[in-house]
């Protein structure tokens, strides 16, 4: 890693991608999302989430896309909604302080 791979890294606002996460035994297409502290309230986690929900509709990666988000997590849950998603409580995650959101892609 050189000086100039760590000065891009400390100008990032934060990451937003697609994984497969199984939930009820059954491997879910998950959307997840962190922004730094000094870029949060901008609408940046908004519009990545709907940038990775276009790419996996466009694709055709799967039927549904969730986002597994703490009971707490009111920044998270919004982005979940803005990008679509409700909260499902069909399907459960190993942690019992998370939620999950979904919607059909
Ligand atoms: C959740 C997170 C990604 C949101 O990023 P963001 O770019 O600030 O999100 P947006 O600007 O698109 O805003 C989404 C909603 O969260 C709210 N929000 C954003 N930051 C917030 C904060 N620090 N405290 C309270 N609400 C916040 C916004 O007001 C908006 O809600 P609204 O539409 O009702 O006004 C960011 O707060 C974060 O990285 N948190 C820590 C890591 C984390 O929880 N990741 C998700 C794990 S599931």
């Amino acid at each position: 890693m050189s000086t100039n791979d760590l000065d891009e890294m400390a100008n990032l606002l934060g990451d937003c991608g697609l994984t497969w996460q199984m939930l009820n035994a059954t491997a879910e297409l998950e959307v997840g999302f962190h922004v730094k502290t000094s870029a949060q309230y901008f609408g940046f986690a908004t519009e990545a989430a709907i940038a990775c929900r276009e790419y996996a509709r466009s694709h055709a990666l799967a039927s549904r896309l969730v986002s597994i988000i703490h009971r707490d997590n009111r920044p998270s849950q919004r982005v979940a909604q803005k990008t679509g998603m409700s909260l499902d409580r069909s399907l459960t995650h190993s942690s019992p302080v998370h939620d999950v959101y979904s919607m059909d892609l």
